[in-house]
């Protein structure tokens, strides 16, 4: 086993920041399958991604359409590759815990994609989605399943010779549920996708040894 290096949220990730897009992280990959799968509600929408990292959701809202796009993240390194990623996208450096420099009801439509893991807890976030999306408008959040974070799965990456770890928080079914009706977000859908929902171009760690796992899960949550 490599040896591990623990950094907190933003150093781990303004050090991962060159090599994030060229990983074969099946995580990633999950989530870049699961907001596929979406993509055609954001055409013509403006849209938040919350925890936007390289851009490279942005970059597949702006191909697929949507009208006005604004990120936020935590880590300046990160945002640097949003902004080549995503040249036409409004970025802010911004951590998701804290009021967001946001009107209340301006987008249409917000985009979490493994970031709430980062996340203690889901209250104020939940509370604070909800506030910028306008009446009638949905969010996508895509998050690593309990399951795994409950096993002592998180967000990792290799560094040389050694991995880098990062604070992780495992977020129950009623942790969700709980912060997202008292943010007055209605559950439209949830997907728990396992290794084997993914088609055969998935990584084989995720088709074989996460097979039968929820490995990702999926909530659609309407304003
Ligand atoms: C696994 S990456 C996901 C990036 C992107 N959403 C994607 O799907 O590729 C997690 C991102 O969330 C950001 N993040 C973590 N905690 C955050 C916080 N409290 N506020 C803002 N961003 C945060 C990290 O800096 C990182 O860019």
């Amino acid at each position: 086993m490599k040896p591990r290096i623990f950094l907190d949220v933003e150093a781990a990730y303004d050090r991962w920041a060159d090599s994030y897009d060229a990983l074969d992280n099946p995580m990633v990959y999950a989530a870049t399958a699961a907001l596929e799968r979406q993509l055609e509600r954001f055409a013509g929408k403006s849209v938040a991604e919350l925890g936007c990292g390289t851009g490279r959701n942005l970059a597949a809202l702006s191909r697929a359409g949507a009208a006005v796009l604004w990120g936020c993240d935590l880590s300046a390194r990160m945002l640097e590759k949003a902004n080549h990623a995503a040249p036409g996208a409004t970025l802010v450096q911004h951590d998701i815990t804290r009021p967001l420099p946001v009107e209340t009801g301006r987008f249409d439509a917000a985009l979490v994609s493994l970031a709430y893991e980062h996340v203690a807890r889901l209250d104020e976030p939940a509370a604070e989605l909800a506030r910028i999306l306008r009446p009638g408008g949905f969010a996508l959040i895509l998050e690593i399943h309990p399951f795994m974070t409950l096993s002592g799965k998180g967000a990792h990456f290799p560094d040389g010779d050694r991995e880098i770890h990062m604070p992780s928080h495992p977020h129950s079914f009623s942790d969700w549920l709980t912060a997202l009706r008292h943010a007055d977000l209605t559950v439209t859908g949830c997907t728990e996708w396992r290794g084997r929902d993914f088609g055969p171009d998935a990584p084989p760690k995720l088709r074989e040894r996460y097979a039968d796992t929820p490995f990702l899960v999926e909530w659609v949550v309407s304003r």
